[in-house]
């Protein structure tokens, strides 16, 4: 298929990782979440974990260094080798540059980068309504996408499930000026090497994937 190695842009709350997974699960190519292996070192204890903790929990940006170091480690790992699709990264100018001399440095080249657009009155519901099962991390919305049976995950039948401490609405507004301060000036620099698409993701879950494969020529 076309358009292996991917970024997927957008707001928090936009449905990076929704569309992200979805993806992943239909064209088999994996999904790097760096809120999630952040998350994931925090859980772990790890020295990055606890560095991250409190920046994420104030809705900041974790430094350039640790997001670059982590990314370069990961997409060696076999599972890359069928391509990848960036969540959350790159998220700065600086990252964007990083990545720029990784992709080089390793010989790969980046296919696309897809901006999931949503306005920002729309993103403080998404994310307060947020969900995801403790067990297997398939995300909910207490409005948008209910389990099929109440309180039993659709995927694995786990019962818990958590909500993230960034998703608070003071917390929200942080998250939301770090986008657009920090990571919407790597639209232009995208559509500056001529990869940016953009899809409109103030849709329902179905039609924002269908543009996404279209866009992506799959
Ligand atoms: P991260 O985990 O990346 O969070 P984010 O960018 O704020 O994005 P979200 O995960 O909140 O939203 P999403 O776009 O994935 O939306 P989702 O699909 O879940 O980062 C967290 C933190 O980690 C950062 O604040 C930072 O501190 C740190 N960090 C991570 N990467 C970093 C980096 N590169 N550099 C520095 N720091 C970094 O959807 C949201 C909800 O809406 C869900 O409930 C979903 O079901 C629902 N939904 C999805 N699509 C739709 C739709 N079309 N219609 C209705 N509802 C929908
Ligand atoms: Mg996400």
């Amino acid at each position: 298929m076309a358009g292996k190695r991917l970024i997927l842009m957008g707001p928090p709350g936009g449905g990076k990782g929704t569309q992200a997974k979805r993806l992943q699960e239909r064209y088999k190519i994996v999904q790097l979440s760096t809120g999630d292996m952040l998350r994931a070192a925090i859980a772990a204890g790890t020295p990055v974990g606890l560095q991250a903790k409190s920046v994420m929990d104030a809705g900041k940006l974790v430094s350039d260094d640790i997001l670059i170091a982590m990314i370069d480690a990961r997409v060696d790992e076999a599972d890359c080798a069928n391509g990848f699709i960036l969540d959350g990264f790159p998220r700065t100018i600086p990252q964007a540059e990083g990545l720029d001399r990784m992709l080089a440095k390793k010989g790969l080249k980046l296919d696309a980068a897809i901006e999931v657009r949503v306005p920002d009155e729309r993103l403080l519901e998404r994310l307060t309504g947020r969900f995801t099962c403790a067990k297997c991390g398939e995300g909910y919305h207490d409005k948008f996408k209910q389990p099929k049976k109440p309180g039993v995950c659709d995927v694995c039948g786990g019962t818990e499930f958590s909500r993230r401490s960034d998703d608070k609405a003071e917390t929200v507004k942080t998250r939301l000026a770090a986008y657009h301060q920090q990571t919407a000036p790597l639209l232009p620099f995208y559509e500056a090497k001529g990869v940016l698409k953009v899809v409109d993701g103030d849709r329902d879950m179905d039609l924002v994937a269908a543009d996404l494969e279209r866009v992506l020529g799959l």
